[in-house]
């Protein structure tokens, strides 16, 4: 089984080959930091003009690096949402075209399965398990009875993790992408120096809140006469939001009773994230599969492996249907 997935959800365009649903054969991201960091943001006509200039020459790299051309492929698998729609446009249209020449069957992946799965490339363990996705533009917990069957056990109420660190990143111009710009500065810091608050840490919801969180970082910044270094604002932002997700990851594993995490999703390649969740499993005694750090960003290798399995099941997009933006309630 040799799967091309693609992928262009938001602003990178990625294209990968997956070998046997197991074996990452190729993996090629272009970013568009450049684009995007004098906004401090993405901007989605501009992201959706880069992905339709670098798309197809992304694919024809994947297929080179992974030394095979369309011929050797046994499907096509493409993120269908959610995300930008402009974006999404461009590798789902792509996709639908390959598949028409080549006769290859394509199905469609959702951004937040794939990013679920993405912990999974390396190991299987049984169903059910908690799945914490921690992106740009989610911060959801989920409790995964099987491929396809989600519970979404908490969700944010407002911003992102991902969206507070760029927010954040902006605010002290610490640069962009935010999240290792924070992650980078903290290095230095001390996260013990500014007590921010741990937003709806202990409110009994697995919902998240990171808005406010900001808006705290804000306001110490304003009120602030430059004693604090930004290397203790960055530690101690960071250890907020690292201890609201640890926290709220431990009350999903014991509410739900399942023995299992998988974390995936931008924000799960922060190296002080990894170690909380790491002490907490080790606590709780569950086992503990962290996306590796190279796949927690938005990539096509979790989309390709989604999608062989999918293929597997024998499930084919029709070539009339639509992306969507939004992100799709399934059933428990
Ligand atoms: O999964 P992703 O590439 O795109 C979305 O689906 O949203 O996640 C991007 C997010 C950005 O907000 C970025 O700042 C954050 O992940 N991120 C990080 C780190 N690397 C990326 N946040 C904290 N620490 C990092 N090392
Ligand atoms: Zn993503």
């Amino acid at each position: 089984m040799l799967v091309l997935g693609i992928e262009s959800s938001c602003d990178e365009t990625a294209a990968a080959v997956v070998k046997g649903g197991r074996e990452v054969l190729s993996g090629v991201v272009a970013v568009q930091d450049d684009l995007h960091r004098p906004y401090g943001g993405v901007v989605p006509e501009m992201a959706s003009r880069r992905h339709l200039e670098v798309c197809a020459p992304v694919v024809g790299r994947a297929l080179a690096e992974a030394g095979i051309g369309l011929d050797d492929l046994t499907g096509l698998a493409v993120t269908r949402g959610p995300g930008l729609m402009g974006s999404l446009l461009v590798g789902l249209n792509l996709a639908k075209g390959l598949s028409l020449v080549t006769g290859l069957p394509l199905v469609g992946v959702d951004h937040l399965e794939a990013h679920i799965f993405s912990g999974l490339l390396a190991a299987r363990p049984g169903f059910p398990f908690v799945a914490l996705v921690v992106s740009g533009g989610h911060t959801n917990l989920y409790l995964v009875r099987d491929l396809g069957r989600y519970e979404l056990l908490g969700a944010t109420r407002d911003d992102a993790a991902g969206e507070a660190f760029d927010k954040v990143a902006k605010l002290y111009g610490l640069g962009y992408p935010g999240g290792v710009a924070i992650e980078r500065t903290a290095a230095g810091g001390d996260p013990a120096r500014i007590d921010f608050p741990r937003p709806m840490l202990g409110d009994g919801s697995l919902n998240f809140s990171f808005a406010g969180l900001k808006t705290a970082v804000v306001n110490f910044k304003r009120a602030d006469p430059g004693e604090v270094s930004v290397a203790d604002v960055a530690a101690s932002f960071q250890r907020a939001v690292v201890e609201v997700l640890v926290e709220k990851s431990r009350q999903a594993l014991r509410r739900t009773g399942c023995r299992t995490l998988i974390v995936g999703g931008g924000v799960a390649a922060n190296s002080s994230l990894r170690d909380g969740l790491a002490l907490m499993a080790a606590e709780e005694g569950a086992g503990l599969f962290l996306t590796p750090k190279a796949l927690c960003t938005d990539n096509a290798a979790m989309v390709a492996f989604v999608g062989t399995f999918r293929l597997m099941r024998g499930e084919r997009l029709d070539l009339s249907e639509d992306a969507y933006s939004r992100p799709v309630r399934s059933g428990g």
